[in-house]
C-alpha cells in the first residue's frame, strides 16, 4: 500500500529566535510543498530517496554514519512507526520537494510533518496532533532546540500564533496581502544560528531580555493591526522586528541590503527564519507588488511572490 502526504513551506512573520526563548511568534504557510510517499516492502530495510540524498539501512541497525546524516529524522519516524506496529517488514520512502533547502522556509519541518503523516498512514491514520508530536521529536534528532513553531504551522497551515509553552491557535484575518520572498542564496544552519543567539543571550542577559520585551510588544501590536486590517502598521512592525534581529547579529550584509531594497517600496521587510543567510520577506499588496519584485530581482536574489496557503498537511 502506498501512503502519500504533503506539507507546505512556512514563513515567520514575527518572532523567530525570540520564540525559542518563550516569546510568541506569528507564522503562516505558503504554496510551496513537499510530497512524501511511503510504501511497505518485504525487505527488512528502510530506503529513502530524496534531494538530500539516498539511504538504505537495516530496520534495526544504527550505524555511526547515521549520526550526522540529514535524513536521520526520517529514519527516526520510520523506526518508531515500524516498532509501534510490531512489524518486521521494511519501508521505502520518497521525498519530493519544491521548497528550497536551508533558506528559512521550513523545508526540514515540512518534510518531517509530511513524512510522519505518510509513513504512519501505511498502518493507521494518526491525528494531526499525533503527527505534529512525532514530527517535532524527529526534527529534534538534528535540531535539539527547536521551538516546534515551524512544525506546528506546517501541520495546521494558514496563519498561526505560536507560543512554545501555551501552544498555538489559528488566526482569522481579512487582511489581504502578498509576500515578496527573496532568497539571498546564502544557505545557513538553523542549529548554528540558534546557538549563536544563545551565546548572545548568555553574554548580554539584560539586553536580550529587553529585546524579548520589545518583541512581545511588537507582536501584540501586530495582532492588533491584523484585526484592524492595517497593512501599513503591520509592515512598519515587521521592519521594527527586523531591527531587533539585526541587533541580535543574525543578518548578513546581503540580507541587510535585500531588506533595505524591499523597504523602499513595500510596507515593511525583514528576514524570515533563522537568518545568517536564507530569505527575506517584503509585505505588499497589488499597489506595490510589481515594483518590489522588480527591485529585488535586480539584486542577485531568487524572488517569488506568495500568499497564505490555508491547506496545511494533506
Ligand atoms: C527557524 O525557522 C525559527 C527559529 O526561531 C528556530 C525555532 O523556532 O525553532 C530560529
Amino acid at each position: 500500500m502506498k501512503s502519500i502526504s504533503s506539507a507546505p513551506a512556512k514563513i515567520i512573520l514575527f518572532g523567530e529566535h525570540f520564540v525559542v526563548h518563550g516569546v510568541k511568534a506569528l507564522l503562516c504557510t505558503i504554496d510551496k510543498r513537499v510530497i512524501v510517499s511511503s510504501n511497505q516492502i518485504d525487505e527488512k530495510v528502510i530506503k529513502i530517496k530524496s534531494t538530500l540524498g539516498n539511504l538504505s539501512t537495516n530496520i534495526s541497525s544504527k550505524s555511526i554514519d547515521e549520526q550526522k546524516n540529514p535524513l536521520k529524522p526520517f529514519l527516526y519516524i520510520a523506526r518508531k512507526i515500524l516498532e509501534k506496529n510490531n512489524t518486521n517488514s521494511g519501508i521505502e520512502i520518497e521525498i519530493n520537494s519544491e521548497i528550497p533547502i536551508g533558506v528559512g522556509l521550513g523545508s526540514s519541518s515540512a518534510c518531517c510533518v509530511a513524512a510522519a503523516a505518510s509513513i504512519s498512514g501505511i498502518f493507521d491514520k494518526l491525528s494531526r496532533e499525533q503527527i505534529l508530536k512525532l514530527a517535532i521529536e524527529a526534527e529534534r534528532e538534528i535540531f535539539q532546540k527547536t521551538s516546534g513553531a515551524d512544525c506546528a504551522v506546517c501541520t495546521y497551515g494558514g496563519l498561526i500564533e505560536f507560543n512554545a509553552k501555551e501552544g498555538f491557535s489559528n488566526l482569522e484575518s481579512k487582511m489581504d496581502f502578498s509576500l515578496v520572498i527573496a532568497n539571498s542564496k546564502e544557505t545557513h544552519s538553523t542549529n548554528h544560528i540558534v546557538h549563536k543567539v544563545q551565546d548572545f543571550k548568555d553574554k548580554h542577559q539584560e539586553l536580550f531580555s529587553s529585546f524579548c520585551d520589545k518583541e512581545n510588544m511588537i507582536i501584540e501590536k501586530a495582532l492588533g493591526a491584523l484585526e484592524e486590517n492595517n497593512l501599513v502598521v503591520f509592515g512598519q512592525l515587521m521592519s521594527k522586528n527586523q531591527d531587533l534581529l539585526d541587533q541580535l547579529g543574525v543578518t548578513t550584509a546581503k540580507l541587510r541590503n535585500l531588506v533595505n531594497v524591499a523597504r523602499g517600496t513595500s510596507y515593511g521587510a525583514k528576514i524570515t527564519g533563522a537568518g545568517g543567510g536564507g530569505c527575506i520577506i517584503g509585505l505588499v499588496d497589488d499597489s506595490n507588488l510589481d515594483n518590489t519584485l522588480a527591485n529585488l530581482k535586480n539584486q542577485d536574489s531568487e524572488c517569488f511572490v506568495s500568499k497564505i496557503d490555508y491547506n496545511g498537511l494533506t
